[in-house]
């Protein structure tokens, strides 16, 4: 018999991360080697199931699974719309639950109902100009930042912000507030096109498995 190659996981690194391995331990994945959080090996394997795990930052997710350097992912679905890659997106993992918002002072909101040609400060530029070009048909001028972005309205960068919004303690700690939402997030489990018909059988039995502990 053709001996089993190893199917390889792309992991978001950090939350998403223990979330997932957490989720994997609960249908009998594990990966022991993984635990141990002062290690800085990059690769780890269970040898019984032909398992790999890997870490990588989380925007890198979407890359190495459209190339087949993993077969799997799990990442944000922000990250999932920003990068825009040819991945199939086949499990909602529940967790992580957050959503995309425009923010901004409560003064803002007139701006975004009359159409003006604002400013939004965004770590995700596609997700923001997908939102105000094709949905909201409102021009405006995307300024991509790396993080703290409520920052932005505050000294005087942009009007709005389009980020990720979870208790909205930020927001509220720095005078700010939603004004719309974009949509929901969570963590999401992604395939390689080309892994799904090779290894449909394996595939399919981890997504029907994790269905059953989804939300419970
Ligand atoms: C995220 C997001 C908000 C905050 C929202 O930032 O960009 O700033 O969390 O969470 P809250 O609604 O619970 O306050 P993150 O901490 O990931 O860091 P960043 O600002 O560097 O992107």
């Amino acid at each position: 018999m053709e001996e089993m190659r190893y199917l390889t996981f792309a992991l978001g690194k950090g939350r998403l991360a223990d979330k997932t391995l957490e989720m994997f331990e609960r249908i009998g994945i594990t990966c022991e080697e993984m635990k141990d959080k002062k290690t800085r090996r990059l690769i780890f394997v269970n040898e019984a199931l032909k398992l790999r795990f890997f870490l990588a930052k989380g925007p890198d997710v979407p890359t190495y699974v459209e190339y087949g350097a993993a077969d799997i992912g799990v990442v944000g679905k922000d990250t999932i719309l920003e990068e825009g890659r040819n991945i199939y997106e086949v499990l909602d993992l529940q967790f992580g639950k957050c959503r995309m918002c425009i923010c901004g002072p409560e003064s803002a909101a007139e701006l975004l109902q009359h159409h003006e040609l604002i400013r939004v400060a965004t770590k995700y530029p596609h997700i923001a100009k997908d939102y105000f070009y094709n949905k909201k048909h409102q021009t405006v001028e995307i300024i991509k930042l790396n993080g703290s972005i409520e920052l932005a309205p505050i000294v005087g960068l942009s009007e709005v912000i389009c980020d990720i919004v979870e208790t909205g303690s930020t927001l509220r700690e720095n005078g700010l507030s939603v004004l719309e939402e974009v949509c929901p997030l969570s963590a999401r489990m992604v395939v390689n096109q080309v892994s799904m018909k090779m290894e449909q059988e394996r595939i399919t039995k981890l997504i029907s498995d994790l269905k059953k502990i989804v939300n419970q």
